[in-house]
C-alpha cells in the first residue's frame, strides 16, 4: 500500500534548543496527535551515542520542559522513532551517509518528506545549506523538502544576503521557514484580532488618538554560557532586528486584506520602509546601549568588549497613520523583571469639562492617561488602564485597570511557539514565519544605526543588574515628557 513517511532531521539534535523545546514540542504534539503520519525523528550531533542513550536524554528533557504530564505508557510508542546519528555536519561525507540512511527509509514509501531543522551554531548555516544542496538532499520528486533555520539570521545585512542565497540555491522558496519563534506566541497572533476586531480599538489605532508607543522585551537573566555568540551579537542584532521588529509589525502595520502569508509578510515589508530612527530634535537622543555591569567578566566575554547587553531606540514611523507617535523599543538582559510586552499611551482628552483639570482633583495635574498593555509573556493578556471617581470622595480621578488574563478565561495551555511553528511546518504552513523581504529590512534598518553612530563607537551606558537599565534610557523618555511603562 502507498505510504507517506515524515522524517524530521535536528541538525544539532543535542543541543540546548533541541532538549529544551524542540523535543518537548514534539511530545507535545504526538500527545495531541498532531504529528504527521509514520513520523520519525533523527537527532544529529558530533558526539557518539546510542539511540538508546538519546532516547533517554530526549525523555529527561521532555519530563524537565513539557506542560504536560509524562506518559509512560505512551512513550515508548515515539521513543521507537527517534533515532541518533553522530555525523559531522562540516564533511561531505557524512551527508553520502545521511543520504544512505534516508534511502533505506524511503523504500517502502511512495512519498518520503524531509524537515531539516538547523538547531547548530549559526556559522555552520551555510555550509550545511550547501552540503545539502550539493549531495541532492533538498530537492526530490517523492515527497517534499523543508528547512528551518534558527535565529540569528546573519549578524548584518552582508551576511544575511550570504545566508540566504544559500538557502535559496538549495531550497525552493516556499520550502525555507525561517524561525522567529515570538511570531509563534499566542499573543502576538492575537494583538491583530485585536486591533482589527474591536470596534473600541479600530478606529483608535493611529496618530489622532495614540500618544507614543512602547514596546518592551527583557530578561532577568545575564548570558549565561551564550559568550561566545552573544559578545559578537549584542541585544540590537540578537533581540531588536529579529523579535521586536516583529512586535513592531503587528501593531503597527496596516490592515492585510486577507490572510494569506503572501499579504501579511507584504503589509509588513511596507511597514519596515517607512521606519527609521527618530530624528535627533530633543536631548534625550533616539539610542541608548548599555551593559551590565560586571558583564565583561563573563564567560568567553572580550576583555573591553563594547557590546551593548542594552538597547533603548525611539523609531517613527513615516506614513500618515503614525506620523508624529515615537515608537520605544527597548531589550536588555539582567534587568527588574522578564517580560515582553507592548504599552499604548492614548493622548488625553481635550479638556472638554475643565474641572476635572483641577488641582485638587489631581495632584500631579492633569489626566492619567488611558493605557492599554497587550503583555505577551511570561504572562498573557490584556489590561487597559482608565480613569475613574475614586469611591468616597467628591470627584477624584483614580486610574484602575480592566485585567484580562488569557490562560484563567480558557483554562488552557496555550501552546508552546515551538509546538505551533513544528506543526506549520509540517503543513506547509508559512504564516508564522518571516520572510526573506522583511528580515533584509529589518537588517538594513540595524546597520543603518550601527553604521551612523560607528565614528562615535563609545562604550554602552552601565547599568546596575537587577535594574529596568541605565538612567540614559529613562532620560530619553523623560526629555519627551514620558517615562516607561514597566
Ligand atoms: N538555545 C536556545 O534556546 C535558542 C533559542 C533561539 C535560537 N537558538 C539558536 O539555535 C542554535 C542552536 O543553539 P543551542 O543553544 O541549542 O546550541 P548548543 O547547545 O551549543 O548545541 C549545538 C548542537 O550542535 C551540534 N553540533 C555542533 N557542531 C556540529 C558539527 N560540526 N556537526 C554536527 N553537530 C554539531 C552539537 O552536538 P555535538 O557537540 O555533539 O557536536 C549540539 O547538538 C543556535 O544557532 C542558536 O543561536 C537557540
Amino acid at each position: 500500500m502507498a505510504t507517506e513517511k515524515n522524517t524530521m532531521l535536528i541538525f544539532g539534535g543535542t543541543g540546548d534548543l533541541a532538549y529544551r523545546k524542540l523535543a518537548p514540542a514534539l511530545y507535545n504534539l504526538y500527545l495531541e496527535e498532531k504529528l504527521p503520519p509514520h513520523f520519525s525523528l533523527i537527532g544529529i550531533g558530533r558526539k557518539e551515542k546510542s539511540s538508546a542513550i538519546y532516547r533517554e536524554e530526549l525523555a529527561a528533557a521532555i519530563k524537565k520542559y513539557s506542560a504536560h504530564s509524562w506518559k509512560e505508557d505512551l512513550w515508548p510508542d515515539l521513543a521507537e522513532r527517534m533515532e541518533y546519528l553522530s555525523c559531522n555536519l562540516t564533511d561531505d561525507a557524512s551527508y553520502q551517509e545521511l543520504k544512505q540512511e534516508l534511502k533505506k527509509r524511503s523504500e517502502s514509501a511512495e512519498n518520503h518528506n524531509l524537515l531539516f531543522y538547523l538547531a547548530v551554531a549559526p556559522q555552520l548555516f551555510v555550509p550545511i545549506a550547501e552540503h545539502l544542496g550539493r549531495n541532492q538532499l533538498s530537492l526530490s520528486a517523492k515527497g517534499w523538502r523543508r528547512i528551518m533555520i534558527e535565529k540569528p539570521f546573519g549578524f548584518d545585512l552582508g551576511s544575511a544576503r550570504t545566508l540566504n542565497d544559500a538557502l535559496c540555491s538549495a531550497f525552493e522558496e516556499q520550502n525555507i521557514y525561517r524561525v522567529d519563534h515570538y511570531l509563534g506566541k499566542e499573543m502576538l497572533q492575537n494583538i491583530m484580532v485585536i486591533r482589527f476586531a474591536n470596534a473600541v480599538f479600530e478606529p483608535l489605532w493611529n496618530n489622532r488618538f495614540i500618544e507614543q508607543v512602547q514596546i518592551s522585551a527583557t530578561e532577568v537573566e545575564g548570558i549565561g554560557d551564550r559568550g561566545r555568540y552573544y559578545d559578537h551579537a549584542g541585544a540590537m542584532r540578537d533581540m531588536i532586528q529579529s523579535h521586536l521588529m516583529q512586535m513592531l509589525a503587528v501593531v503597527a502595520m496596516e490592515p492585510p486584506f486577507d490572510i494569506d502569508p503572501g499579504t501579511i509578510r507584504r503589509t509588513k515589508v511596507e511597514l519596515f520602509d517607512a521606519v527609521r530612527l527618530w530624528p535627533e530634535e530633543d536631548k534625550g537622543g533616539n539610542l541608548v546601549l548599555g551593559q551590565y555591569r560586571g558583564y565583561s567578566e563573563e564567560k568567553d566575554v572580550a576583555p573591553g568588549t563594547k557590546t551593548e547587553t542594552f538597547a533603548a531606540l525611539k523609531l517613527a514611523i513615516d506614513n500618515k497613520r503614525w506620523q508624529g507617535v515615537p515608537f520605544y523599543l527597548r531589550t536588555g538582559k539582567k534587568l527588574q523583571e522578564k517580560q515582553a510586552k507592548i504599552v499604548i499611551q492614548f493622548k488625553t482628552p481635550p479638556p472638554v469639562c475643565p474641572w476635572l483639570l483641577e488641582d485638587d482633583v489631581r495632584a500631579d495635574g492633569g489626566l492619567p492617561p488611558n493605557i492599554l498593555t497587550l503583555k505577551v509573556q511570561p504572562s498573557e493578556g490584556v489590561v487597559f488602564q482608565f480613569n475613574i471617581k475614586k469611591p468616597a470622595t467628591a470627584s477624584e480621578i483614580v486610574a484602575v485597570d480592566m485585567d484580562f488574563c488569557q490562560p484563567c478565561a480558557f483554562l488552557i495551555n496555550t501552546p508552546e511557539a515551538y509546538e505551533k511553528l513544528l506543526a506549520d511546518a509540517f503543513n506547509g504552513d508559512l504564516s508564522r514565519f518571516s520572510s526573506w523581504d522583511e528580515i533584509e529590512k529589518a537588517w538594513n534598518l540595524i546597520d543603518t544605526i550601527f553604521y551612523n553612530r560607528q565614528d562615535g563607537a563609545d562604550q554602552p551606558c552601565s547599568y546596575d543588574p537587577g535594574s529596568w537599565g541605565p538612567e540614559e534610557a529613562d532620560l530619553m523618555l523623560k526629555a519627551a515628557g514620558y517615562r516607561w511603562w514597566n
